[in-house]
């Protein structure tokens, strides 16, 4: 079992999970996963590292209350318990003297953007992050990209806070304005990383994206996130999960993303008749 010794919710859906996982705080590196179950049975769910502290054995993880495992997930307190945890898995990011690094992070992709722009400033890098989410509630880690970034710009689509538009906006705005980027990494949902790519495409700058697609064993075994990368296939958990942006087939990745949608939303309506049943109501049809 490894315990929870943090909770917090930035937002109704969004919370930060701190969990005692000293065999994966040794080893993580920027860009790597881990793939944990609530319980028994349970579904597998893999989550890129947003944080860890090999010193106090802790590994932090930040997710959306998006299907049934990561709404049980949410539900658990400081002090339970996640069944099982294995990590740190995938490559790391790779981490070289660029020169500029711009670090795109979209809605919860904000969480593990922010070990890639520490380790990259470390490496000597001049690190521009942009961040955005849909609305201000759902913006978290300003504080902490700024003590690893040389400029962190923000914004929202609804004009909530700071300015109003995508991060794309402000990306391209950069660009034309003359800064110098060497490479741009972009993690979030799937078609802002499309959007982020298709633009600096045009610019010939390098993009590293993270790719997040189902995932079951995290081996390479079983094959279930196979992406296609520059006409191959390859496997998001042992071959990435970054892979160069222009290269990704970033339709065939959504449309395997649907796949289990019908199963996801019965597993949902499962787990919400279980906890109306816990609170001692029920169902008139
Ligand atoms: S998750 Fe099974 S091969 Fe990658």
């Amino acid at each position: 079992m490894y315990p929870i010794v943090k909770k917090e919710r930035f937002a109704p859906e969004v919370v930060l999970l701190e969990v005692e996982a000293p065999q994966i705080a040794r080893k993580a590196k920027a860009g790597q996963f881990m793939i944990l179950r609530v319980d028994d049975p349970g579904e597998r769910v893999p989550l890129t590292l947003a944080d860890w502290d090999a010193a106090r054995g802790t590994i932090t993880l930040i997710f959306q209350e998006v299907g049934a495992s990561t709404t049980k997930l949410g539900m658990l307190s400081e002090g339970e318990a996640v069944l099982d945890c294995v990590g740190p898995l995938g490559l790391p990011s790779e981490i070289e003297r660029y020169g500029t690094v711009v670090c795109v992070g979209g809605g919860i992709g904000i969480a593990p953007i922010y070990p890639i722009a520490r380790a990259q400033r470390a490496a000597g890098n001049r690190v521009v992050a942009i961040i955005g989410a849909r609305t201000k509630e759902l913006l978290f880690w300003g504080d902490k990209l700024r003590a690893v970034s040389d400029e962190v710009l923000v914004t929202t689509d609804d004009g909530s806070y700071r300015r109003k538009g995508f991060v794309t906006d402000v990306l391209k705005e950069l660009i034309v304005g003359g800064e110098r980027i060497d490479v741009v990494y972009a993690i979030g949902p799937v078609v802002m990383m499309r959007a982020v790519s298709h633009l600096t495409l045009d610019y010939g700058i390098r993009t590293i994206v993270s790719l997040n697609p189902i995932m079951m064993d995290g081996t390479g075994m079983c094959g279930a996130c196979r992406v296609t990368v520059d006409g191959q296939t390859k496997f998001a958990c042992v071959d990435g999960p970054e892979f160069d942006g222009h290269k990704v087939d970033f339709v065939g990745l959504m449309k395997r993303q649907q796949i289990y949608l019908s199963q996801e939303k019965e597993a949902m309506e499962r787990l919400i008749g279980l906890r109306i049943a816990d609170c001692g109501l029920r169902i008139v049809a």
